[in-house]
């Protein structure tokens, strides 16, 4: 591992070449969505699944901003190979623990670039029955999409740049940035 030296990454620098959404922005936004779904879900008592471990942030802040009863669960899944991820092939590293039979799901993704990730972990969760499977992404590429997939609450619409901060990385790191940048290319 390349142990570099530390920048504060809440100061402007080399490695982010411009704030995208601010974490004011991101806030409210989330507080939205949080009102949103406490609506249409009252009574339902949903489980929220989030996908590790980009949604990390997100998934904290909306289960906050969610006033109705709700259950969490998690997957994670593997970075795939270029060509795998081709091929629409993901590796479930982290299944969740709940069984979702008869339950109402939201299923929570940091961001939606392909389509691939989404169409495979849905397609595998569809297979158990759950009463409803809707998503909720944070983030949404749609220049990229593959595959057309629903989605009932979107935080964002992104261009087609490669970003991080807010939970998104590059190689693991900028996780912990409050806002969302664009990454300098340098420092791809
Ligand atoms: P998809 O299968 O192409 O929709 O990819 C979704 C996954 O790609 C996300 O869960 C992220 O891990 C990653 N990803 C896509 N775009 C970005 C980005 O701009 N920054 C960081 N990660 C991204």
């Amino acid at each position: 591992m390349t142990v570099e030296p530390n920048v504060n990454l809440n100061e402007p620098n080399a490695d982010i070449s411009e704030i995208l959404i601010s974490a004011d922005e991101i806030e409210k936004r989330i507080q939205t969505l949080g009102v949103q779904i406490s609506s249409d879900y009252a009574e339902l008592q949903p489980l929220v699944v989030g996908v590790l471990k980009g949604v990390l942030f997100f998934m904290a802040d909306l289960l906050r901003a969610i006033t109705i009863n709700v259950e969490v669960d998690f997957m994670a899944v593997s970075s795939y190979s270029p060509e795998a991820r081709d091929q629409g092939l993901v590796r479930l590293v982290k299944d969740l623990e709940t069984p979702i039979s008869g339950r109402h799901v939201i299923f929570v993704e940091d961001v939606v670039d392909t389509g691939l990730t989404l169409n495979y972990l849905l397609r595998n969760l569809t297979t158990r029955d759950p009463a409803s499977l809707e998503v909720c992404t944070l983030f949404n590429k749609p220049k990229h999409r593959l595959i057309d997939i629903p989605i009932k609450y979107k935080g964002f619409d992104l261009p087609d740049q490669f970003v991080v901060g807010y939970g998104l990385d590059h190689r693991e790191r900028y996780r912990n940035l409050p806002f969302i940048g664009v990454l300098n290319p340098q420092a791809l």
